[in-house]
């Protein structure tokens, strides 16, 4: 059985020991930089950031790498099943249907989307490490016969025209260094007729690009999250019919949460045992305990610099939630066009 990384393991079951810190200097200098910078160097800059922190997110997270809104006496994993099961339901994914996942993590939400469906899911992820360890959770799931991992850019999928029954993407295409270029290329892959779902990060209306603060928060949940550029919800929608798509939906699903509970509760959370190590003192003490592993060499130099920047993107992405400029959770549901000759 594949266990979930220990704090021991933190950092160096994902990257040789004495690569982490040039990696983490080299992924700090992207954010030093330009959007310009960030774009040219999107894949580096992916990839660095997930070779870094897969081990942390599994460790606090689990094996979904999103977030969802949440209701009174809902449970953390079953919120994110839901937020899951949701994309399965708008696409009416069933058995036999060839489904896409976009930038796919290690696999959480295809392996319960799978299972859910019963659909085939391919999940294309750019990160061996990644790739790696999601490969194994299939097999050790018993989901391996429909459920696989494609290593590719989603940028420039190496799949024929019109391969796949319905697409989906959780909290990845925020990744991409150009929207249109990735809609049209997912639009290439899909049969005509064939749905596109998912949730994207962007900045709500509210957002105001002359206030300091807003774009101080902006820039902490780039920085800490390995994101070019954050977007307006509109130039989203705008992307996807730029790119052939018809909207079906298109909305902001932060405020499904109910008041007491919503999507950064997890990150700002009150004292709860299961949901602890992603609280502010969970965090706190996994920073603490990181920083007297890699002082007595246990862990790698640059552990503690990897914990810091992820406790820096909670803190932004909680007050990017506590605000109202920033949603995790802008749904879009599109169509390929029935007529479509692309
Ligand atoms: C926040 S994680 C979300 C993972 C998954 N959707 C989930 O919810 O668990 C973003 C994922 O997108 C992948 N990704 C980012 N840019 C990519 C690219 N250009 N091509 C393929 N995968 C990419 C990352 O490697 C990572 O697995």
């Amino acid at each position: 059985m594949m266990e979930k990384p220990q704090l021991t393991d933190l950092v160096q079951t994902s990257l040789p020991k004495d690569e982490v810190q040039d990696v983490v200097d080299e992924y700090q200098s992207f954010h030093a930089g330009t959007v310009e910078t960030r774009k040219q160097n999107y894949t580096k800059m992916v990839n660095d950031y997930y070779d870094l922190v897969t081990d942390f997110y599994e460790f606090g997270w689990g094996q979904s790498f999103h977030f969802a809104p949440r209701h009174k006496g809902e449970t953390f994993e079953a919120s994110l099943a839901r937020h899951e099961f949701y994309l399965a339901h708008v696409l009416g994914l069933k058995p036999g249907m060839k489904v896409l996942d976009v930038g796919c993590g290690v696999g959480g939400p295809m392996r319960a989307i799978a299972r859910f469906s019963g659909a085939s899911v391919v999940g294309v992820n750019n990160n061996d490490y990644q790739i790696k360890r999601g490969t194994r959770q299939n097999e050790e799931a018993g989901l391996a016969k429909i459920t696989s991992f494609m290593k590719a850019d989603f940028m420039k999928l190496p799949v024929p025209d019109k391969s796949y029954d319905a697409v989906y993407a959780i909290e990845a295409t925020c990744h991409a260094p150009d929207k249109v270029k990735l809609f049209t290329e997912l639009f290439r892959v899909m049969k005509p007729g064939a749905m596109f779902a998912g949730y994207e990060w962007c900045l709500t209306p509210k957002y105001d690009a002359n206030n300091a603060d807003h774009r101080a928060i902006k820039k902490g949940i780039e920085e800490g999250d390995a994101l070019p550029d954050i977007w307006y919800e509109q130039d989203v929608v705008e992307a996807l019919k730029t790119s052939g798509f018809e909207v079906i939906d298109a909305r902001d699903v932060a405020g499904n949460s109910d008041s007491e509970t919503p999507w950064w509760l997890s990150l700002s959370g009150r004292w709860s045992i299961t949901g602890f190590k992603h609280t502010p003192a969970g965090r706190w003490m996994t920073n603490k305990l990181v920083q007297l592993l890699e002082r007595t060499k246990v862990a790698p130099k640059g552990s503690t610099a990897v914990s810091d920047f992820l406790n820096a993107a909670a803190i932004a992405l909680v007050r990017g939630g506590e605000t109202g400029i920033f949603t995790p959770m802008f749904f879009f549901h599109v169509r390929k066009p029935t007529k479509s000759k692309a």
